[in-house]
This record gives C-alpha cells, sequence and structure tokens, in this order.
C-alpha cells in the first residue's frame, strides 16, 4: 500500500485534529502518502481531496473540531453514491481508507469493502461513547468535563434561587455522557435510555429532598431519555410540585466543541497510529480501540451492531450519593 487517505465523518469530538495529525505523521513516518478527504463522505463523492503532508497537521493537537470538517452523507448510503466516491479514489490512486467516526462512519466503510474492496481502518471519534470495541471513544473524557463544567455554575445559581433544574446532555441512544455528569455534579436524579425512570420516581425523589429540607436539586437527563427532553420531563413535574421553582438548561452542541484534555490527545495519538499500522498489516473494516489498557481491533460489523452495556449500579449510585 503506498497511498491512504484519511477523513472524520458523523459527529465531530475533540480529539479529531489530533487522530488526524497521528495518521498523516505516522503515515509519512511509513513512507505512504496521505490524502485528506474533506467533510466526510459527502466529499469523498465530490472528490475534496487533498494531499497532505507532515506541516498540514502542525498546531492543530490542541484545537477542536476537525481540520477536515465533518458531514452526515445521505447520498453514500445509495449504490450511486458510493460509485461516485469509488471513482474519485480511483483518481486519486488512493488504495486505503481511516475513517475516524461513529457507528453511521463505520457502518458505511463496511458497504463500501464489501461492494468495492478498499479497506478502511476506524478510530471511533464521537463524545457518545457509545461503540462496542473500546472503553473510551475520542471526544468524550472532553464532552464529560465541559459538560460537568456547565452543570457546576448551574448549581451555584440553582443553590441561590432554592431552585430545580432539569439538565439535559447530549447521548442519542446512551447515558454514557450523562453517568459522569450525574455522579460528578453530585445530581439527585440521572435518567438515561439504558433504564426505566418514571416520572413518579422524579417526582417521589424530589418530595422527600424537600421533606428533608433541601432547597436545591440537579436532575440530569439523558437527551435520548424514553421520558421525554428535559423540558417534557420538567413540565409534568412542575405540574406535580407546584411549589417547586423549576428550571430547564439543555447543554447541547456545547459540549461537542473545545480544546481536547489531555486523556483525548492521548487516546487520539495511540488509536491514529494504529489505524495506519493496522491498514499495513493487511486490516480491513476493523476499528482500533483500547480495552483495559490493551490496543484492540474490532470488526466493524461488531461495533455497529453489539451494545456497549452501561453498568446499572451507575444509577443507584446518584441514589445512594443524593441521600
Ligand atoms: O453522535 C454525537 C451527537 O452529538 C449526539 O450526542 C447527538 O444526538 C447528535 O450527535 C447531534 O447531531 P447533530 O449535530 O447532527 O445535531
Amino acid at each position: 500500500m503506498k497511498r491512504i487517505g484519511v477523513f472524520t465523518s458523523g459527529g465531530d469530538s475533540p480529539g479529531m485534529n489530533a487522530c488526524i495529525r497521528a495518521v498523516v505523521r505516522s503515515a509519512v513516518y511509513h513512507g505512504l502518502e496521505v490524502y485528506g478527504i474533506h467533510r466526510g463522505y459527502k466529499g469523498m463523492i465530490k472528490g475534496e481531496i487533498y494531499r497532505m503532508d507532515s506541516h498540514s497537521v502542525s498546531n492543530i493537537i490542541q484545537k477542536g473540531g476537525t481540520i477536515l470538517r465533518s458531514a452526515r452523507s445521505k447520498e453514500f448510503m445509495t449504490p450511486e453514491g458510493r460509485q461516485k466516491a469509488y471513482e474519485q479514489l480511483q483518481q486519486h490512486g488512493i488504495e486505503g481508507l481511516i475513517a475516524i467516526g461513529g457507528d453511521g462512519t463505520f457502518t458505511g466503510a463496511n458497504i463500501f469493502f464489501e461492494e468495492y474492496g478498499i479497506p478502511t481502518v476506524g478510530a471511533p471519534g464521537t463524545i457518545d461513547n457509545d461503540l462496542y470495541g473500546t472503553d473510551y471513544t475520542i471526544g468524550y473524557d472532553t464532552a464529560v468535563n465541559t459538560a460537568l463544567d456547565a452543570i457546576d455554575k448551574i448549581r451555584d445559581t440553582a443553590d441561590s434561587h432554592d431552585r430545580v433544574f432539569f439538565i439535559e446532555v447530549m447521548g442519542r441512544d446512551s447515558g454514557y455522557i450523562a453517568i459522569p455528569c450525574a455522579i460528578g455534579g453530585g445530581a439527585e436524579i440521572v435518567m438515561i435510555p439504558e433504564t426505566e425512570t418514571s416520572i413518579e420516581y422524579v417526582v417521589d425523589t424530589l418530595r422527600t429532598g424537600w421533606n428533608r429540607s433541601k432547597t436545591s436539586f440537579i436532575v440530569i437527563i439523558a437527551e435520548g431519555d424514553e421520558a421525554g427532553n428535559a423540558s417534557q420531563v420538567a413540565a409534568q413535574v412542575q405540574h406535580e410540585l407546584p411549589y417547586m421553582d423549576a428550571r430547564v438548561t439543555i447543554l447541547g452542541h456545547v459540549q461537542r466543541g473545545g480544546s481536547p484534555t489531555a486523556a483525548d490527545r492521548m487516546l487520539a495519538s495511540q488509536l491514529g497510529i494504529a489505524c495506519v499500522d493496522g491498514l499495513l498489516a493487511g486490516r480491513k473494516c476493523e476499528m482500533a480501540g483500547i480495552i483495559s489498557g490493551e490496543l484492540t481491533y474490532t470488526p466493524f460489523i461488531e461495533t455497529i451492531t453489539k451494545d456497549k452495556l452501561i453498568n446499572p449500579q451507575y444509577v443507584k449510585m446518584v441514589d445512594i450519593l443524593s441521600v
């Protein structure tokens, strides 16, 4: 293999740049030519493909976002779109790909390999940490710390005004961000998609706390929770407890930006190198990850189809720690 392409796809995450840097520098180290594909599969289809060298990735390790830009491509989900992408790669002589993204990214890479035989090795880049095959995804640690910083600030004002705050954090299908935010932020309640938390439980817990002279409360809600979003949960609770003063904060995309933490820079650098090593070793359709300190490669099909379960004990911990 002489020439490879690297791209970021799906929701961006802090540390993607550190990973791009590691891929490019490692490729140069091994004497490979490396091309940056802009805007994920969308840019691959359009031919937004540019030569990179060691200097292209100078001074980016500390930056949030992705210098390669990112996108979610509907066209790549069609056979016609994938054919255009293949033609572009052929024109540029690209023989292997490194994809930094989440399950949508790896689903696309898997189909692409089946149809056109282009091998892809992936690095898990998503703040959600919901990918099977790695303990942590690139950007997760930063996102949690960003959210926690905001929650600490909300706690100050919640306490000053004797209020209950319903704070929504990201995680479309998972509570991985919500759990450390709730435990680390000293929340009374956490609501995540993996476990069912009824509105009755929320109301009872807040009422019990209120009757014990607690005056301010934090409820952390993962955006994908089955009970609804933070506004819906707050409205139902406020209806039952009209004497409480409720407010809603949706942390949203603030969690996706910012300078990556040391842990994310380390992880991204390690996995970027592992992706290049993986391609050179003949791996295809596998994601590099770290499990219990060990570098591992997991087939895309497993990262896509298997669930990374959250220990339900964490939800109990929130309960215990807020008595
Ligand atoms: O997958 C990462 C993520 O930030 C999710 O937590 C969230 O549900 C989603 O992306 C938001 O996507 P978009 O930026 O397209 O609105």
